[in-house]
């Protein structure tokens, strides 16, 4: 068979199990099995795959064809000018977090070495973007995960990036002040998971996507440790009642950021401890 039958028929065989965009999903998964550019799937259309490449390939689309998702299957993702590896100790991370970047870093414009403190850091996207963009910052970074830090600390030590991540739950035992806490933390409903696409429901660590009220705990407990904004990402249904919950604790400058489709999501206040609620 010769590449382009086989690309074919991968982008069919995933079409047929209901993946979101199939033929570019094998084109990626079939790049990288070869070892070539997406480019060149079309330069060697013609070219016979010899067996090995074949069964290289199959796994490949297999995997996707169960739903897992593909950044799980690739082993790494991008996100803004990074590259991260991903796999399923923590949560893929998304294009709408990285508008929660774009807002922090302008929060933290003009300030030198300004100090940062990334909530649920998962695969450890947003503390190292932050990082990698604005390098003279002094960059915490808490997961409650285990797993997710191990992977976070992989992630920074490939890119070369110096972050401290601790394990806690949301800020308990972190000390210091910080100029800007970050956070995407979970807010799915139990009750929506179901609904959710099986890459989500079915591969994504459950402690990344559900709901056991952090959002509400960090705007209390962060105080303690901040002084300066609190930018969080959120439910697409809940920005204007986070943006209340921010107004009625007693953060000033609060906003609301859309995401790259328009849906309110990103939602940031400013704490001054000396003139808070
Ligand atoms: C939605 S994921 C976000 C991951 C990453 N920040 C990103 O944006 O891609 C939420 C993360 O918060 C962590 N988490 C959940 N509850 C937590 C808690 N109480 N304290 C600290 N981290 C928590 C999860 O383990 C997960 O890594």
């Amino acid at each position: 068979m010769t590449l382009g039958e086989v690309l074919r028929g991968a982008a069919d065989y995933l079409a047929a199990r209901a993946v979101p965009s199939a033929r570019l999903d094998a084109e990626l998964l079939l790049a990288r099995g070869l070892g070539l550019e997406r480019i060149e799937l079309y330069t060697q259309h013609d070219r016979p795959l010899t067996g090995a490449e074949r069964d290289a390939v199959r796994e490949l689309v297999r995997r996707r064809g169960a739903r897992e998702p593909l950044a799980y299957i690739l082993g790494d993702w991008d996100f803004r000018r990074l590259t991260l590896k991903t796999d399923p100790r923590a949560l893929v991370p998304r294009p709408e977090t990285e508008v929660l970047v774009e807002r922090c870093l302008a929060l933290l414009d003009g300030s030198e070495a300004p100090r940062v403190l990334d909530v649920g850091t998962g695969t450890g996207a947003i503390a190292l973007a932050v990082k990698s963009e604005r390098p003279g910052a002094v960059v915490t970074a808490t997961d409650r995960s285990v797993d997710a830090l191990e992977l976070a600390r992989e992630n920074a030590a490939g890119l070369g990036l110096e972050v401290a991540f601790l394990e806690a739950d949301l800020v308990d035992g972190v000390t210091g002040t910080f100029d800007l806490v970050a956070s995407n933390p979970p807010y799915v409903d139990a009750a929506e998971l179901d609904g959710l696409e099986p890459e989500v429901r079915d591969w994504e660590p459950r402690a990344a996507l559900v709901d056991e009220g952090q959002t509400r705990r960090l705007l209390a407990d962060v105080r303690t440790v901040l002084d300066g904004y609190l930018v969080l990402e959120v439910h697409e249904g809940r920005a204007s009642e986070t943006a209340a919950a921010l107004t009625a604790a007693g953060y000033r400058e609060v906003r609301v950021t859309p995401d790259l489709a328009g849906r309110d999501r990103i939602v940031e206040g400013r704490w001054t401890p000396s003139s808070g609620a």
